[in-house]
């Protein structure tokens, strides 16, 4: 299976001063930076859109931006986050009416496509998209904050996956730390978001670092 890469998501972090969070985050060993987008309808908060990773990427022009789109109509999008620089662009099954659609619309704007699938989303739902995705996202919290506790129930999905998929990216992501990463690696989850535990840490560098040593050892 593919090596593990951690993607630091900043959504608790100081977002005044959102471009020093994510060099910080990059300069402490991030692999890539998972930004969660909210719209106030597909989950319960509001984060910010493409007109902030539009300021943002211009500043960080290496660095892969993971788009975690918690929208509804994630269609309505899928040009913009281009446009301003999107690297992936993450949306959740259950927002979409016409996936296959949605897989070609953002291949087309040229960014990568990664499915998202809500705790209560059984993991067969996604397998028929599997193959024209590049990256199958397992929430292991429910979307909308961060800080939550991790679902150790959902490592079955990524087992299903990557027994089915072995050279698939998956991701995980929710109340993912060094006491959780484990747990995910074991189950074969090869991208890995971490919020709180890296961006409230006073050491981001040393809990990386944990983290990678966990997984690695
Ligand atoms: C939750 C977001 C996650 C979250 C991760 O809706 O998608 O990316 O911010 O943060 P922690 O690691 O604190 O759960
Ligand atoms: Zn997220």
């Amino acid at each position: 299976k593919p090596s593990c890469k951690i993607g630091p998501s900043i959504l608790n972090a100081d977002l005044s001063d959102l471009h020093s969070a994510c060099v910080k985050m990059m300069d402490s060993g991030a692999d890539y930076l998972h930004l969660d987008v909210m719209d106030g309808h597909f989950v319960p908060n509001l984060t910010f859109g493409h007109p902030v990773v539009k300021c943002l990427k211009p500043k960080l022009p290496d660095v892969f931006f993971d788009m975690h789109m918690m929208v509804a109509n994630p269609e309505k999008w899928v040009s913009e986050m281009a446009d301003a620089g999107a690297s992936q662009y993450t949306f959740h099954l259950e927002a979409s009416e016409d996936v296959p659609k949605l897989i070609r619309q953002i291949k087309e704007a040229g960014m990568k496509v990664g499915i998202g699938l809500k705790p209560g989303t059984a993991v067969e739902a996604v397998l028929p998209y599997v193959e024209a995705a590049d990256m199958i996202l397992i929430m292991t919290v429910e979307p909308g904050f961060g800080g939550q506790k991790f679902m150790a129930d959902m490592m079955p999905k990524v087992q299903v996956l990557r027994s089915r998929f072995p050279e698939l990216d998956i991701e995980v992501d929710g109340g993912v730390g060094p006491d959780t990463i484990q747990l995910c690696a074991e189950a074969g989850a090869n991208m890995i978001v971490s919020g709180s535990a890296v961006v409230k840490a006073a050491d981001p560098k040393a809990v990386i670092t944990n983290m990678r040593h966990v997984v690695d050892s």
